[in-house]
């Protein structure tokens, strides 16, 4: 193959540890006339533009944005596709919400013409808001996750996602049972997980969906293949939470059902996790499990405000999600205005620096792809983006005013959305211009 090398000019930010660790200055790197260089998928080289264009072949070819600032891309660790249909859907908590608006929405991907065409819809609102991984849920319909990997195949971009397992408490139309949904969940491991950049999650929708038989399958899928993931809720509504004490009497709270039945673990995804306790932080971490904070989700199905202090304390992975459609936008960038509200009503900060890194390596780490995905470090998937100073007119009267790298993240997050990503880039090509 021909080496195609190709390099990218504007600030460059990317994070590179976590600021709750190593603090503030030592999380991130800023190149205020940055280089990002490019070659076969990957990025080779990153630096000051005057550095490195010194040993750089006077014909490389450079797109030079101004007023335009590169990041890694966006990583959503919690996101539902058949939901598309439904966001914003008026004035249910959690489990009326799914009984009146989810499971009907998400029984019409039984079609696999309507498979297909949300999963062009779904994974375009991706790429326009900068979201270059997510960890998806499908529908209980093997359909659906066939669509979202072929379209996301087609663009080799790095995708996680597994089709619902979910045998009780939900409508006929829309339950499969233990055998065949480890069956059908088999198939699409066989068929897509390692294929190009593409993953699989044993895809339990929550406890009180699945029996303990099929949470038991759902056990032997993960130790049956390598690498898996597991993504699941938990802890996110108070009745819900209640519902599962009755469901599962012998066990000593929502997360040691799942413990029970081994489905914590390295690749495990917790989405929500608003009311978990001190012991089950503990007990999240120590299995190297991540939760995803799902701020827009929370605050629109007034399920409660997460601790992400507590979480920190513990060290456990934080992700963040933007959970649609629970969740209200697609755009990192709003889900992390609306998480910095939700740190305010507790009285505590997020910095955006610590925003940047959940949005970006800390997603990474929570699915533990930090080595290919999440920051601009060499060797890394050339997963990246161009966000637009001038995006709106309000934006680009306020950068006017922004004295400091870390005041312009600021009001980028506050009042960004997808009309600031102007490029998206996965594994160096262009996958989104607006
Ligand atoms: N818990 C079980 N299913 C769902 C879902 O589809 N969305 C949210 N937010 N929580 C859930
Ligand atoms: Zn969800």
């Amino acid at each position: 193959m021909p080496l195609t090398r190709k390099a990218y000019r504007a600030a460059i930010l990317h994070s590179i540890a976590d600021p709750a660790v190593v603090g503030i200055e030592a999380s991130y790197e800023y190149f205020e006339d940055g280089l990002l260089v490019v070659e076969n998928g990957q990025i080779s080289a990153l630096g000051h533009a005057s550095e490195l264009l010194a040993h750089l072949p006077a014909d490389i070819e450079i797109n030079h944005y101004q007023d335009a600032l590169i990041t890694p891309g966006f990583i959503d660790t919690h996101i539902h596709l058949p939901q598309t249909g439904m966001v914003g859907a008026y004035g249910e908590q959690l489990l009326d919400w799914l009984n009146t608006y989810t499971f009907p929405c998400e029984s019409q991907f039984a079609d696999q013409a309507h498979a297909d065409e949300v999963a062009d819809i779904f994974i375009k609102e991706l790429l326009r808001n900068g979201t270059t991984t997510a960890l998806v849920f499908g529908s209980v319909h093997p359909q659906s996750v066939n669509a979202f990997f072929e379209a996301a195949h087609k663009l080799d971009l790095r995708m996680i996602a597994g089709k619902v397992m979910m045998d009780r408490n939900a409508p006929d139309y829309l339950t499969d049972t233990a055998e065949s949904g480890y069956q059908e969940s088999k198939t699409l491991i066989e068929r897509w997980h390692g294929k190009g950049r593409l993953h699989y999650a044993v895809t339990p929708r929550f406890a009180p969906t699945s029996t303990p038989e099929q949470l038991t399958l759902a056990g032997q899928l993960l130790t049956e293949y390598p690498d898996l993931y597991m993504q699941t809720h938990i802890s996110e509504n108070l009745q819900e939470i209640e519902w599962v004490k009755e469901l599962f009497p012998e066990r000593k709270g929502y997360l040691d059902v799942y413990d029970h039945y081994q489905l914590l673990g390295e690749r495990s995804v917790f989405a929500h996790g608003v009311h978990l306790c001190d012991d089950e932080c503990a007990r999240l971490a120590e299995t190297g499990s991540a939760v995803a904070f799902c701020p827009t989700s929370n605050f629109f199905l007034g399920s409660g405000l997460f601790n992400l202090p507590m979480a920190e304390k513990h060290n456990l992975n934080v992700g963040l999600g933007t959970d649609v459609g629970g969740g209200t936008s697609f755009s990192l960038l709003q889900t992390l205005n609306e998480a910095y509200k939700v740190m305010q009503l507790q009285g505590a900060r997020l910095s955006p620096f610590k925003s940047l890194y959940l949005a970006t390596l800390g997603g990474a780490r929570a699915l533990r792809l930090e080595e290919r995905i999440g920051t601009l470090q060499p060797g890394t998937d050339a997963d990246f983006l161009v966000l637009d100073y001038h995006a709106t007119p309000l934006l680009s009267y306020r950068l006017t005013q922004a004295r400091s790298i870390a005041e312009t993240l600021f009001v980028l997050m506050t009042l960004g959305d997808d009309r600031t990503v102007s490029q998206t880039y996965a594994a160096g090509q262009l996958v989104h211009q607006r």
